[in-house]
């Protein structure tokens, strides 16, 4: 059987040789007692890529994100964050259920939030009757609405504003590699204007699993103790760290690649007439389309059935994302399978 181009996530990419020999010949302690020497050479890196006093390697980006959200909050306390982000739509309402926080969404275009957007949200600092607005975040590159970058000069203000608020400033960069690649801003600058950043190893780069959570050396030493309460403290899980440090290794820079790629893809998808992309949106490796005449399981079941596989992004768009195991061959190939269910005579 032919093999299946699969665009449903960059999350799907399995472990290059590479990867596995270097998590093959890890070198492994008890991390719970701080003795993973791969867990503490990864967390040491990537503490020093981000710009940060120290970093935790922690097992997901969910479990990143809700220990930031936890270690800067007290219950009762709100976070302002974009309407379609994964803090709001995809973790399992985790901000209420573990730190007892309230969420403020706030539309943006392309994810992207203003800051007189945000101003009138936040709670005067005498109201108690009010909860206490006491964290800003926002998603780097923005997932749900396509992989979109925050411009530098936006989060520069966003920072700023949340310093006047007494606001901590929470970067959701799980894809943060993604936008330093697109746009040659180092991580270590994008961070620089956030308390604390989570970022994935799991996703473009490719390692089978793991974030990185950085921030300064209190704010980790916290989260450390959060982490075990919550049951994430792991005992020789240098082996998935080796993973994880290789990935920060070597697969940062190819994900020019998958830009690239993304980029083919879309172009091809705009010349159709019967598919629908805004082109502005797609600045990295994920792109969302809408049918004009077929549905979206419509369109998905035809694509399957000639060797693509796609998802659903929002409701009424299809989602497909360019990853380390899709070459530029299968790129084409996609295209041209994309080509052949929209063509008129199929629709
Ligand atoms: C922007 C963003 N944040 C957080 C996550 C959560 O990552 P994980 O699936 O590792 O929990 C994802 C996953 O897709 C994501 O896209």
């Amino acid at each position: 059987m032919e093999k299946m181009i699969d665009l449903r996530s960059d999350t799907l990419t399995k472990p290059s040789e590479g990867m596995r020999k270097a998590m093959y010949e890890a070198e492994v302690g008890d991390d719970v007692f701080k003795e993973d020497p791969t867990v503490n050479a990864l967390e040491e890196f990537a503490a020093e890529l981000l710009g940060k006093e120290a970093a935790l390697f922690v097992t997901s980006g969910v479990m990143g994100n809700q220990l930031c959200l936890n270690v800067l909050s007290s219950p009762g306390d709100e976070v302002i964050c974009e309407k379609d982000s994964h803090i709001f739509n995809y973790e399992s309402g985790s901000p209420a259920a573990l730190s007892g926080l309230q969420l403020s969404p706030i539309e943006g275009v392309n994810g992207v939030i203003l800051p007189g957007q945000i101003e009138p949200l936040i709670r005067p600092a005498n109201a108690y009757y009010m909860p206490r607005t006491k964290i800003l975040t926002i998603e780097n590159t923005h997932n749900r609405a396509g992989g979109t970058i925050q411009p530098l000069e936006n989060i520069i203000t966003l920072s700023a504003l949340a310093k006047q608020h007494n606001l901590f400033f929470h970067l959701d960069g799980a894809r943060i590699w993604n936008a330093s690649v697109a746009t040659g801003i180092p991580v270590k600058e994008y961070a620089s204007h956030f308390d604390s950043v989570s970022c994935c190893l799991s996703k473009g780069l490719g390692a089978p699993v793991g974030s990185i959570i950085a921030g300064s050396k209190d704010f980790i030493n916290e989260a450390y103790r959060v982490r075990k309460a919550w049951g994430g403290g792991m005992r020789q899980v240098g082996i998935l760290a080796a993973a994880g440090l290789y990935a920060l290794q070597h697969n940062i820079h190819r994900l020019k690649e998958d830009h690239v790629n993304a980029k083919y893809l879309a172009e091809r998808i705009n010349a159709n007439p019967n598919l629908e992309i805004n082109m502005e949106a797609v600045q990295t490796n994920i792109l969302l389309f809408k049918p004009l005449k077929l549905s979206i399981e419509e369109s998905i079941r035809r694509c399957k059935e000639r060797g693509l596989l796609l998802s659903v992004g929002k409701i009424d768009l299809i989602r497909a994302v360019t990853h380390l195991d899709v070459s530029v061959e299968d790129i084409r190939k996609a295209a041209d399978i994309i080509d052949d269910v929209f063509n008129e005579q199929y629709v």
